[in-house]
């Protein structure tokens, strides 16, 4: 997402550097000062209830997506804004979202979303977000306000978790803006901050732990070769000059080649979308994204019965201005397929400006799906060239790291996770069913 602050620009706001703040102690902000809820009755408002209801009467996750990031926006915008109304106009950008485990997915029932600043650098902010089911219709109206100590723990209402970075920059010298540091008050916020300090570095050293940089491991290449054998054998892989192509045998029902997932989908970037620099708001993506990847997943499945599990950390690293055309192309990566449940889907949006012709790679999203009723077996994917193969480990990997995090957070919520095998009961299953 971007927002911007609504100013407009002004010959006098131009010329004046923009000021930090002063409150109770000179240029500094508490986290408190950016503290918001927002409610959204799904429950209780039949009307907003129309605007989100999906397909099969659930809540449409996408939605859900866009608004997170609304919100991280506004928690921004709250934080760095200095009550000063000749400063020059500062926009706040999504730089990134960190993983999100829906943990409590799409019931109809009202929610509350609760946020705050959590860390400030020197211009970017982490945003922290906690979606909540309230059971009861009369806590819309007068919400438990929550503290920095309940923020940090999930409880058996969360829906999910998740932390947003936002940048502020400069609308004038579009360069970051140096923004307010933030002064933490309580050992609760403390924590948040170091956590949040700690959760920067880490997301440094993924974003170097990429297959482009880290070859296979010794056990990967193993696996390679295992998939290697599989395909192989199988019409289909008619390129492959290691094996006859007569000996090969039709591809069981069971499995599904990579290729055979892919669909896209293009959007022309629309004024209602962008911020006042004609850019698109990062949340509009998120939702285009995870819409084509749920319609991949059902394409996949032959069955409506998916939904969303995690989305791993999406980095916005280049704006995208109105009037591009964006293109998603979406694929399944990775499913060990029957009895596991889950399967690793990729989206890669890419901008397309017509006129220029060019074609620049914007953001890559990695969705965690899974079939959500016992009758769909998901199929096993089979890559078949060299790059596939890679993406097949790259989502491999991406499993793995999944089912450990969200493990974690289950472990923390004492709940079982039936959703990654088909081991657990199915009146266990049937509760976290869902879908879109
Ligand atoms: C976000 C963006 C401004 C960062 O650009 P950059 O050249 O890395 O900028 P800087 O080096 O000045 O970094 C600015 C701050 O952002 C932080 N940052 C940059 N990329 C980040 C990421 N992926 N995750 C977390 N923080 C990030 C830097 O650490 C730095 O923090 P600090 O000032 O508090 O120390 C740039 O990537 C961008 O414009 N992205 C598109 C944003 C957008 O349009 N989003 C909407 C959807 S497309």
């Amino acid at each position: 997402m971007e927002r911007e602050n609504q100013k407009p620009t002004t010959p006098s706001n131009i010329q004046k550097p923009r000021q930090l703040v002063e409150k109770t102690i000179p240029n500094e902000h508490e986290m408190a000062d950016s503290y918001m809820e927002m409610n959204l009755p799904f429950k209780s408002s039949p009307a907003l209830l129309e605007e989100y209801i999906f397909v099969d009467g659930r809540i449409r996750t996408g939605k859900l997506l866009e608004d997170l990031d609304a919100m991280a926006g506004a928690i921004a915008y709250k934080y760095i804004d200095n009550g000063d109304p000749d400063s020059p106009p500062v926009t706040i950008v999504t730089a990134s979202v960190d993983r999100l485990d829906l943990l409590l997915p799409e019931a109809v029932e009202d929610y509350k979303l609760y946020g705050q600043v959590t860390y400030v650098g020197t211009s970017s902010m982490e945003a922290e977000i906690v979606p909540e089911g309230i059971k009861e219709a009369n806590n819309v109206t007068k919400p438990p306000k929550k503290t920095p100590e309940a923020l940090g723990k999930l409880g058996p209402n969360t829906v999910l978790a998740t932390r947003f970075t936002m940048v502020a920059i400069d609308s004038v010298t579009k360069k970051s803006a140096k923004i307010n540091p933030l002064r933490t008050e309580t050992p609760a916020e403390e924590r948040l901050f170091e956590f949040a300090q700690a959760n920067k570095a880490r997301k440094k050293r993924a974003s170097e732990t990429t297959l482009s940089r880290h070859p296979p491991t010794h056990e990967e290449r193993l696996a390679i070769h295992d998939i290697y054998l599989q395909y192989s054998q199988y019409k289909g892989a008619e390129n492959d000059p290691m094996t006859n192509d007569e000996d090969k045998k039709p591809l069981p029902k069971n499995f599904v080649w990579m290729e055979d997932t892919r669909i896209d989908s293009n959007f022309l970037m629309q004024p209602q979308d962008r911020n006042i620099h004609n850019n698109i708001f990062g949340g509009y993506l998120m939702r285009r994204a995870y819409e084509l990847a749920y319609a991949d997943a059902i394409l996949y499945l032959n069955s409506r019965h998916a939904n969303l599990l995690a989305m791993d950390e999406v980095i916005f690293r280049k704006p995208v201005h109105v009037g591009t055309l964006l293109n998603l192309k979406s694929e399944i990566i990775y499913a060990e397929g029957h009895p596991h449940r889950s399967f690793q889907c990729r989206v890669v949006a890419e901008v397309i400006d017509v006129e220029k012709n060019t074609h620049e790679t914007s953001n890559v999203f990695y969705f965690t799906m899974a079939a959500t009723d016992k009758e769909t077996e998901p199929r096993r994917i089979l890559p078949k060239t060299y790059a596939e193969t890679m993406l097949w480990l790259d989502g491999k990997r991406r499993r793995l790291q999944g089912v450990k995090s969200r493990r974690l957070l289950l472990d923390q919520l004492g709940k079982e996770d039936p959703s990654y095998t088909s081991s657990s009961s199915p009146s266990s299953f049937s509760s976290s069913s869902s879908s879109s």
